[in-house]
């Protein structure tokens, strides 16, 4: 079976790439182009200065910079209308996958109108949003080169899940030197997310060729750098492979989808507000240990890759040697469990029955080496508990 393969027209990668997005935006035909980003990046002087970038090649600039961490419907709606008033033809996105995800549901909303739901999973989204320029300013998400945004319905407390072709942004800037101020907590999540979206594309049941390559290749860059990158933030390579291996884990699960990890991951974001890669690192090793027995040979390779088992291993031993990573990992960058993290366990209890429904509906779980049923869902997350 043939993979379908989306990208973004242009991808600028390496230190300084960002001094390209003002170029980048006229060869996209952009005149009138609304920076969204958040406030830490404007504290940073982040925005000001892509700001002047983007003036200074003659395009005309607006600025929001009201995005929420993990964006609901609500905190996207003033974007929105300030998009359709101010008749912009592109947008930047400078920030982290809230920002990027943000960006991608103003711009969608702004040009078709309607609301979240209508565009949300099973429904696809075929038809282009406006010139997007994605900015990273962590190295995780991948939302740079997805065709997909999850924005969260406040009146359900559900993360509903929008992909579709139209959704890519039109270019990414791959800089690594924007990283350099992550915090280490947002270093550390981040880049647990983007090893984790590595690991299920590589597993998952859309997975191909071309896409267990990024896949591989992501593995190897994020496993050695990612401890560094997060005690050593100075450290450049360190910080330049996790932004690139973060950008091919992207290609790579925008292409061939997440799975369970993911799929189980969002209900804890959504009900519990734990940031998405902390929720993916809660989960990862449980979910991991569930799936070996119908993807070892696999596993093993992800093993393999991560640098973690060598290619005269048995895969029993290179699976084994895998969950004994994943546990070390989540011990060394101190992601919390679940109760660690303030989770009441009777809210976690009584909260399991939707949660299973709400990961089964989005479609990831479907994805997953060994496809659970709701009630093995419900097992996995007492597991994870
Ligand atoms: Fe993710």
């Amino acid at each position: 079976m043939s993979q379908s393969i989306v990208l973004p027209k242009f991808l600028e990668v390496g230190e300084g790439a960002i001094n390209r997005v003002g170029d980048i935006a006229i060869q996209l035909g952009c005149k009138r182009v609304m920076i969204v980003s958040d406030r830490v990046m404007e504290s940073l002087g982040q925005v000001d200065h892509i700001r002047e970038i983007i003036s200074q090649a003659g395009v005309e600039v607006d600025v929001f910079t009201d995005t929420m961490p993990e964006p609901t419907e609500t905190s996207v709606l003033p974007a929105v209308t300030q998009a359709i008033a101010g008749h912009y033809d592109g947008i930047v996105a400078l920030g982290g996958g809230s920002v990027i995800d943000s960006a991608k549901a103003i711009a969608l909303l702004a040009q078709y109108r309607g609301r979240i739901r209508d565009y949300s999973v099973p429904n696809i989204v075929t038809s282009p949003i406006m010139p997007l320029i994605a900015v990273p300013t962590t190295a995780g998400t991948g939302s740079e080169v997805t065709r997909m945004t999850i924005i969260t319905d406040e009146s359900n407390d559900e993360k509903l899940l929008c992909m579709g072709p139209g959704l890519i942004p039109s270019a990414a800037i791959i800089d690594f030197a924007l990283t350099m101020t992550a915090p280490t907590r947002i270093t550390a999540d981040t880049g647990i997310d983007a090893l984790t979206h590595a690991i299920e594309a590589y597993v998952s049941g859309k997975s191909g060729l071309f896409t267990d390559q990024q896949a591989l290749l992501a593995m190897k860059l994020i496993a050695p750098n990612l401890r560094e990158a997060v005690n050593n933030p100075q450290n450049k390579q360190a910080k330049e492979q996790m932004m690139l291996g973060a950008t091919l884990a992207g290609v790579a699960f925008s292409n061939a989808s997440v799975a369970l990890v993911h799929g189980m991951s969002r209900p804890i974001g959504a009900h519990f507000h734990v940031p998405h890669g902390m929720s993916n690192a809660m989960l990862l090793p449980t979910v991991t240990e569930y799936s070996i027995p119908a993807a070892k040979e696999k596993y093993a390779d992800c093993a393999r890759a991560m640098g973690i088992a060598d290619a005269s291993m048995s895969d029993d031993g290179a699976v084994a040697l895998l969950l004994d990573e994943l546990k070390q990992i989540n011990k060394d960058l101190s992601v919390p469990s679940m109760s660690e993290f303030g989770i009441d366990k009777q809210a976690f209890w009584s909260s399991l029955e939707i949660m299973s429904e709400q990961a089964l509906a989005s479609g990831s779980p479907n994805n997953n080496p060994r496809i659970p049923d709701k009630e093995s869902i419900i097992e996995l997350y007492k597991v994870a508990w």
